[in-house]
C-alpha cells in the first residue's frame, strides 16, 4: 500500500478485506482500488478470487474481515441494493437470467421500473431494454422474447443491457466477452469506452489479455487471493501482459524481470 495516498482519490477501494467460503480463503487481505474515471483491468487464473472479490463490493457476499469505502464512506458490508443506490452495478460471470421471462423484465429484474401505486412502467422498460439492445448492436433482439429462446451471445447481451440502462458510475464486467463473437465484443468495448469518456469507472474482468488491454488505464493482477501485480498499461505492451500472467501461472509469484513496474512490492 502506498502510504501518501489519500482515500479520497478512490471511488471504491477494499482494505484488508478476507473472504472465507468454510475452509477455503478465497480473498487473503486484498487492498483493491479503483479510481475515479479509470477503467481497472482485473486479472488472474481460474479461483484467483476475481468473482469473489467483486461479487463482495457488490454486497453479494459480506466480507469475512475487513471493509469497503465507496465514495469516501466506509461500509463493514453492503447489499446489491445499496450497491445500485451508491451507484454500482455489477454484471455477473454466471448467467443471472430469468429464463422464462423476456428480454426486457430480465433487463430490469431487480430494478423495475414503476409508476405511482406501484404500477410497473412496461412500456418506458421495453424501450429502455430495446435502446440498450441497440447499442450493444442486437438491434434485431426483440424485447418480448423469453431469455430461454436465445443464444448465448445474446444472453450475454442482455446481462450486459441491465448496466447500460442503468447510469452508474462503475460498472464491474465479469467475464463480459467470454461467449462473444469478435463484432460483440467490440461493442463490449467501445460501450467500455463510452464509460471511460462520460467520466464513469469501471473493472472489466478477462481471461483474454486481447480483451481488456485495448480498454483499460491499469492492472491488478491477483493470485490465490491476493493481489501480487499492478501496473499501468502506459508501462507494458500486452506481450508483456500475457508473459507476466504465464509467469505467475507456473510459479505464483511475479516476475522479478518486470518489478520495477509493479506498484505492490513484492
Ligand atoms: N459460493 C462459494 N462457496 C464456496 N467456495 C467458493 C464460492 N465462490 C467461490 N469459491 C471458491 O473461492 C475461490 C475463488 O473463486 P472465484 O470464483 O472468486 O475465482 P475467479 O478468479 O473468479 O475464477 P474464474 O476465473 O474461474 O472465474 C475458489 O477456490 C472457489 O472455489
Ligand atoms: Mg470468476
Amino acid at each position: 500500500m502506498l502510504a501518501s495516498e489519500n482515500h479520497s482519490n478512490y471511488i471504491i477501494e477494499t482494505v484488508d478485506l478476507v473472504k472465507k467460503f468454510g475452509k477455503v480463503i478465497a480473498l487473503r487481505g486484498v487492498n483493491f482500488r479503483v479510481g475515479y474515471n479509470e477503467v481497472v483491468g482485473l486479472v488472474g487464473d481460474n479461483g484467483a478470487g476475481k468473482s469473489t472479490l467483486v461479487k463482495t463490493l457488490f454486497g453479494v457476499y459480506p466480507p469475512t474481515s475487513g471493509y469497503i469505502i465507496v465514495k469516501g464512506r466506509k461500509f463493514r458490508r453492503l447489499s446489491p441494493e445499496l450497491a445500485y443506490k451508491l451507484g454500482i452495478v455489477l454484471v455477473h460471470q454466471e448467467r443471472t437470467l430469468a429464463f422464462n421471462h423476456s428480454v426486457w423484465r430480465n433487463v430490469y429484474m431487480g430494478r423495475e421500473l414503476t409508476g405511482r401505486f406501484g404500477f410497473l412502467k412496461i412500456k418506458e422498460m421495453k424501450e429502455g431494454a430495446a435502446k440498450a439492445l441497440d447499442e450493444l448492436g442486437l438491434k434485431k433482439l426483440p424485447p418480448d422474447v423469453p431469455v430461454k429462446n436465445l443464444s448465448g451471445g445474446y444472453r450475454q447481451g442482455v446481462q450486459i443491457s441491465r448496466a447500460l440502462t442503468f447510469e452508474a458510475d462503475v460498472v464491474i464486467l465479469d467475464e463480459p466477452t467470454i461467449q462473444l463473437s469478435l463484432a460483440e465484443v467490440q461493442k463490449v468495448l467501445e460501450y467500455v469506452r463510452s464509460l471511460k469518456k462520460r467520466g464513469k469507472s469501471a473493472v472489466f474482468i478477462s481471461h483474454n489479455i486481447y480483451h481488456v488491454y485495448p480498454v483499460a488505464d491499469r492492472f491488478v493482477i491477483l493470485e490465490r487471493g491476493q493481489i501480487i501485480g499492478e501496473f499501468y498499461k502506459k508501462d507494458v505492451t500486452p506481450e508483456e501482459v500475457s508473459d507476466i500472467m504465464i509467469y505467475i501461472a507456473s510459479t505464483g509469484k511475479f516476475p522479478p524481470k518486470y518489478k520495477d513496474i509493479n506498484l505492490i512490492a513484492s
